[in-house]
């Protein structure tokens, strides 16, 4: 299958080093969602600490193209492997075919996912399926596979990319949230087990993060000033505040971090408004309802 990209991914144009720039020296991370948006940039983030890293998803050429740009801006590789996540006989071959090109499987990133802004009343069962099948069976799929073929005799980092939106039952988000609440709950189960193999399982809970994909879908195009000013530390995220948030979790500044979620949304589920009102009214301007 062969698709348009429909936009360019870009690099991060001046990054700024937290971290010792050989953190990840020799080793490989699978990144599920990595050839667009916060998963691009957490590849990125990775190869930019020298990690080689494939990514995956369904398109193809996206794909292809995102694993030059990776590769020309840091000089590390980056495979581009199609694969859907609710397909697991895809997934055995993507791993297979990491395995063979790298050897090996340090960190798995969980960023696959889908999304829109619906009300209940207007998701159809296989709506709410679709996006239950993406998010937490894919999530589910691929961390069994690539446990059982690598990390469960060689250890690894799992991190799974879940959102805020179940925290409090976010409106017009019944689908993505019962999704990422079952991810959140998953990974304790598989902390629990696969910890006496030396596999931490983790989530990373971003909050808005500017110039997605995800913002474009849910509305991101009403934040204004009087949103930002309620957000504690006053702005949106950047795709690089998730890149590192995720490269602490890998890294062994971490190693007692297990089972759990890092929310990354500079405190805005705390403060930012939840009404069904207003977002009607939103989706009525969008012409959605
Ligand atoms: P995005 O660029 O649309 O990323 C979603 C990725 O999932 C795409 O690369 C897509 O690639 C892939 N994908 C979708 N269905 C798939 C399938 N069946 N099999 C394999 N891959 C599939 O969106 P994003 O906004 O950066 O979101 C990335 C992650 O962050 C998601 O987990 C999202 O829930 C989470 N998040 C985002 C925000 C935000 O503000 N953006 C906030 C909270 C959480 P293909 O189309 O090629 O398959
Ligand atoms: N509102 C309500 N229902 C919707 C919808 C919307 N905006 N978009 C899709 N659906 C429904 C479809 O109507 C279909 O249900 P039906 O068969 O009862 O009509 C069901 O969801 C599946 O849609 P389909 O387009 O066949 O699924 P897909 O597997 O091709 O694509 C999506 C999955 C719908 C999640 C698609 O948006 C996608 O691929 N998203 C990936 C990128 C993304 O969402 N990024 C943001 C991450 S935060």
């Amino acid at each position: 299958m062969s698709q348009k990209p429909s936009y360019v991914e870009e690099c991060i144009k001046d990054y700024k080093y937290i971290f010792r720039p050989d953190l990840l020296k020799g080793k490989v991370a699978f990144i599920t969602g990595g050839g667009t948006g916060i998963c691009f940039t957490i590849a990125e983030v990775f190869m930019r600490h020298q990690c080689d890293t494939v990514i995956c998803s369904r398109k193809i050429d996206k794909l292809k193209e995102s694993a030059e740009t990776l590769s020309r801006a840091t000089g590390r590789k980056c495979i581009p492997v199609q694969m859907d996540v609710r397909k697991p006989e895809t997934i055995i071959k993507a791993a297979d075919m990491a395995l063979s090109e790298f050897g090996r499987i340090d960190y798995l990133i969980n960023g696959a996912a889908g999304n829109f802004l619906s009300p209940i009343s207007g998701l159809s069962f296989n709506a709410f399926k679709t996006v239950m099948e993406i998010d937490a069976h894919g999530t589910f799929y691929v961390s069994k596979v690539i446990y059982e073929k690598y990390m469960k005799n060689h250890g690894g980092v799992i991190v799974n990319i879940t959102a805020t939106l179940q925290l409090r039952g976010q409106v017009l988000q019944v689908h993505a949230g019962s999704a990422k609440a079952a991810i959140e709950t998953m990974t304790k189960h598989m902390a629990v087990e696969w910890g006496m193999d030396g596999v931490r399982v983790m989530c990373v809970a971003p909050g808005p993060i500017e110039n997605t994909e995800g913002m474009r879908r849910l509305g991101g195009e009403s934040i204004d000033d009087s949103y930002l000013k309620g957000i504690p530390v006053q702005r949106l995220g950047t795709r690089e505040d998730i890149g590192n948030t995720v490269l602490y979790v890998v890294s062994d500044a971490a190693q007692l971090v297990t089972g759990t979620t890092i929310i990354a949304d500079g405190g805005d589920w705390l403060s930012s408004s939840n009404s069904y009102h207003q977002m009607q009214q939103l989706m009525k301007k969008k012409s959605m309802m």
